[in-house]
């Protein structure tokens, strides 16, 4: 489904990210993936070239929530592979102190990375984009951008400014061949659940109407769809990946 196309997958190393490199490789494309550290992004490549060992793949490690880092390791996949076709701004961090405990710097932290960060990817492919006469962003959003979470207000602060970006982008982009949408992934099993309290995934996972929480790879499906050419006259949309969940 991603024949001769060039993906950037930020947040690859695991998870979600992991998930949907495997999956695009799987298609055929070309894939980039930048994570946090020089060393999770070469266990990561190792892994991926064992499993794949035709895959033409690449790590790069920038501070995605520095402009200038993100447009030089962009450029460097645009030298390597001659284009870039599929952005999928991905790397997210989540937090659940109640507001009296939340530390000020914190929610910094959770603006630079799950949002400055979606910004600095855009705008440095962009470029890129146009002179390919389009493109395909896709960001990963979550449920809780849609009705928030009772703890924790970063977070979703966070996962509701990523679908302004991407409704907002794929207005002022959709002249120019360039589709910008997000996925909206429900409780999924990756690190970032398991860091969470037993009881508290207990208690979200049982408010699920189809009873259970998602794996990577389903959420990672709705990416492939997303970013390939059947979804050509998909763009500003948020497609939520949950099991019908609510709230
Ligand atoms: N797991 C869930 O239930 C769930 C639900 C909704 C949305 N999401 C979103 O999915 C995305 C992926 O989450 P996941 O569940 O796979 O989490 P994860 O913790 O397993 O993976 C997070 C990824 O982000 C990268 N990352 C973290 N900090 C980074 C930094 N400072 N710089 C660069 N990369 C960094 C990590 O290297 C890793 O690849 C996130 O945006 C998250 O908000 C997850």
């Amino acid at each position: 489904m991603l024949k001769n196309k060039v993906a950037v997958i930020t947040g690859g190393t695991r998870g979600i990210g992991y998930a949907i490199a495997e999956t695009f490789i799987k298609n055929n494309a070309k894939v980039a993936i930048f994570g946090s550290k020089q060393e999770t992004v070469i266990n990561a490549l190792i892994k991926l070239k064992n499993t794949y060992p035709e895959s033409n793949i690449l790590g790069l490690a920038p501070n995605l929530s520095n402009y200038s880092e993100v447009e030089f390791s962009i450029n460097e996949v645009y030298k390597k592979f001659g284009k870039i076709d599929i952005l999928v701004n991905n790397a997210g961090i989540s937090a659940r102190e109640p507001i009296e405990q939340y530390n000020p710097d914190d929610f910094k932290k959770i603006m630079d990375l799950n949002v400055t960060a979606v910004f600095n990817g855009c705008k440095a492919v962009v470029p890129i984009f146009k002179e390919n006469n389009g493109g395909c962003i896709i960001n990963t959003s979550s449920m809780v951008s849609f009705y928030g979470q009772e703890s924790g207000v970063g977070y979703p602060t966070s996962k509701f400014a990523v679908n302004g970006l991407t409704k907002s982008l794929s207005r002022e982009l959709g002249k120019f061949n360039i589709r910008v949408n997000a996925v909206a992934p429900g409780v999924t099993r990756t690190d970032m659940v398991a860091s969470l309290p037993q009881e508290m995934v207990e208690r979200v996972s049982s408010t699920i109407p189809m009873g259970r929480m998602g794996e990577p790879q389903e959420v990672a499906n709705a990416f492939l769809f997303l970013a390939s050419d059947l979804a050509s006259y998909i763009s500003g949309t948020v497609l939520s990946v949950d099991g019908a969940k609510v709230q």
